[in-house]
């Protein structure tokens, strides 16, 4: 953690009164609230919302980020900030939402493009953010402020940040719409917002290719209870019900994801917030996609050597037409670019 640290800067969850810092806890001098620091991490997380549990659980164990996960953290930083056309960054102020463990938050704070910062690094999963609070250290003489929050409701006053990023955050969010209009608030005049997030097509190919497998197959329900097949029937329900449930969000509400975001919706949706100039880059490279719907398989834990082979060669024969001319369809990943 950064030796340098100066107060961090967050408003109350219930009247957005500013509140006064102290060492181990943050009050506000309007109703009297107290929020305690754990671990140097604020507690101001006032939604508490179930699903924070699964992050829990997942990051509990893991002690700090591996020297991988920092390289690769350095890498999406660096990508990031071309994709938002950001060169050099001095004094300025960012957010880091839905930051997980916060690999994206240490190379954004090591690279040495943004310097003398102030980085806040939120979550609703605490164990998520003791990763990252035993993972960073000074560097560039930024400053890494820790807090649960919800993404519904933060703790941030308006025309507050320079930068604000998200990796794979956006589509854990039920009303994101209203995140986005918060974001846009929370921005300061001319800030920018990149998120990095799942779309629709590059997920519905494989699950479309695993159905038409299983059907060949002709396996039943209750065949994919079976180990071999791993996460394959979770995948082919989750994203027909994503898709089918696309507008209607009391159906979503019980899902960890979401949404599977389309380039066309979230260009209405963020144009009508106000977001000046919003576009989109693909995550990965097109030849990525070759080999992807074994990657897929392999980190559902699909071992079926008859579903794994009929799915992939299917897969190959759509790459093997359309990739170079339709690699949209492909990209399971985008980034989004939001410009104030
Ligand atoms: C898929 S993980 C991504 C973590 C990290 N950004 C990364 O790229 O590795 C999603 C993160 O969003 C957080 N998250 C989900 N819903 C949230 C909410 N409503 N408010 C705050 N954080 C949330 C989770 O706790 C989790 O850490
Ligand atoms: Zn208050």
């Amino acid at each position: 953690m950064t030796t340098e640290r100066s107060q961090p800067f967050y408003v109350c969850p219930s009247d957005r009164a500013p509140l006064a810092v102290y060492a181990g806890s943050a009050r506000c001098p309007v109703c009297g609230s107290s929020y305690p620091f754990q671990e140097g991490i604020a507690l101001l997380d006032s939604v508490r919302r179930r699903d924070r549990q699964y992050f829990d659980e997942s990051a509990s164990g893991i002690r700090a980020l591996t020297p991988e996960q920092r390289t690769a953290g350095e890498r999406k930083a660096t990508t990031l900030l071309g994709h938002a056309e950001i060169g050099q960054l001095h004094k300025a102020t960012v957010l880091d939402l839905g930051c997980g463990f916060g690999d994206l938050t240490y190379g954004l704070a090591s690279i040495g493009v943004l310097k003398d910062s102030d980085f806040y690094a939120v979550d609703h999963s605490v164990e998520s953010l003791r990763v990252l609070s035993a993972s960073v250290f000074p560097s560039n003489g930024n400053r890494v402020h820790l807090s649960t929050q919800d993404a519904s409701a933060l703790c941030f006053p308006e025309n507050n940040f320079d930068l604000i990023v998200g990796s794979a955050i956006l589509h854990h969010v039920l009303d994101y719409r209203s995140l986005l209009d918060t974001i846009l608030r929370f921005l300061k005049p001319g800030g920018k917002a990149v998120f990095a997030e799942p779309f629709v097509y590059g997920y519905l190919l494989p699950s479309l290719m695993l159905a038409i497998a299983v059907d060949h197959l002709k396996l039943s329900p209750k065949d994919l209870e079976r180990p071999e097949f791993g996460m394959c029937r979770f995948i082919l329900e989750d994203v027909s019900l994503r898709i089918q449930h696309e507008n209607d969000l009391s159906a979503l509400d019980d899902l960890a994801d979401k949404h599977l975001f389309r380039e066309t919706g979230l260009m209405e949706t963020a144009s009508s917030v106000g977001f000046s100039r919003i576009s989109f880059a693909d995550y990965e490279p097109p030849e990525f996609y070759r080999g992807f719907m074994r990657h897929l398989m392999s980190i559902s834990n699909i071992t079926h050597s008859g579903l794994v082979s009929t799915a992939a060669r299917s897969y190959d024969i759509c790459q093997n037409m359309l990739g170079n001319k339709f690699p949209g369809l492909f990209s399971h990943f985008k980034y989004i670019v939001l410009l104030k």
